[in-house]
């Protein structure tokens, strides 16, 4: 194979109840990358298409992910030809729906399908977790897990890294309101709170439990009564303009839960159905309009298959 061209879905990192550990992939919302196998050697970004990224792949998210990949594969003895990449960026950078982990996850994905499959997927996702750091300061893997894996997936370790990809009902949907106000992933982390007390504890872990439970047994009730977060929603909500309202319209209007999409702005609903998540989309839209600020929804199937080959 000589290039291929592929789709880089969005993805919801914390899912409320998970922070740092759990995220889950969307259909639709998502980045396109075209990558090409030069005569020149190296590594190389030819183009970004719809955001002003560098270039340089030192200072590029999808770039620095390479990079580690091809390092490795270097290590490894293997000798890899040049390659280059154009990136189609629909996702905004601090939008909340992992913008920089759709370009790392998709270029250690790309390179490896090229180069014949050398690395696992969880070999992938320790690479693109090396885009992460460069975005966030943070190797944090809840973005980039569910773009390899696909649908949900569990960090249950960072070290070792240790990965559980989960199952999904068949009809689970969210909905994202994305309010056009950048939040920088690094900043929302450092206003959190670095101890917690027992009682918070013991309700987030009973609640990601219970969402766990309720996604391997396709309970909807358990699903919705564990999409609570008591640990990090109460302090970043106060950043997102409207938070407490949309919330409550989007529960009003059927949703299972709704939380805050990784570190914001952007908020999340997870739905029943597609009626569901259309009928919430709608409220939602009406809803944040009195607040003034630009803001798209998506409503988008999860995607259980994750990173998507589209041309070879
Ligand atoms: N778990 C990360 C955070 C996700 O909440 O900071 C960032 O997308």
């Amino acid at each position: 194979m000589k290039k291929l061209s592929l789709f880089s879905p969005g993805t919801i990192a914390n899912i409320s109840c998970g922070f740092d550990v759990l995220g889950v992939a969307l259909d639709e919302v998502g980045d396109v990358m075209h990558f090409e196998v030069t005569d020149k050697p190296g590594w190389q970004i030819s183009e970004i298409k719809g955001a002003d990224l560098p270039l340089d792949v030192a200072k590029n998210t999808a770039g620095v992910a390479g990079l580690s990949l091809l390092n490795t594969y270097k290590s490894q003895g293997g000798d890899p030809p040049g390659f280059s990449l154009m990136i189609e960026k629909n996702i905004k950078a601090g939008s909340g729906i992992g913008s920089s982990a759709a370009s790392a996850s998709g270029a250690v994905w790309g390179l490896n399908e090229l180069l014949n499959r050398p690395f696992s997927p969880l070999e992938l996702v320790s690479f693109a977790m090396e885009g992460e750091k460069l975005a966030s300061g943070v190797a944090h893997a809840d973005n980039v897990a569910p773009g390899i894996f696909g649908g949900f997936t569990l960090i249950r370790s960072y070290e070792p890294l240790d990965i559980v990809a989960l199952p999904c009902p068949d009809d689970l949907y969210a909905v994202v309101l994305h309010p056009q106000i950048e939040i920088k992933t690094q900043d929302a982390r450092s206003i959190l709170k670095t101890q917690l007390s027992l009682r918070q504890a013991t309700t987030q872990w009973g609640n990601l439990g219970g969402l766990i439970a309720g996604l391997y047994t396709n309970d909807y009730g358990l699903i919705s009564r564990s999409l609570v977060d008591v640990v990090v929603e109460p302090i970043r909500s106060l950043l997102i303009p409207g938070f407490d309202e949309l919330k409550k319209t989007m529960l009003e209007s059927g949703a299972l839960g709704a939380g805050i999409s990784g570190s914001g702005p952007s908020v999340f609903g997870l739905a029943q159905g597609n009626d569901q998540a259309r009928s919430i989309a709608q409220a939602i839209e009406i809803n944040y309009r009195q607040w003034g600020i630009d803001f798209e929804v998506h409503c988008a199937k999860i995607n259980t298959q994750g990173i998507k080959m589209i041309q070879a």
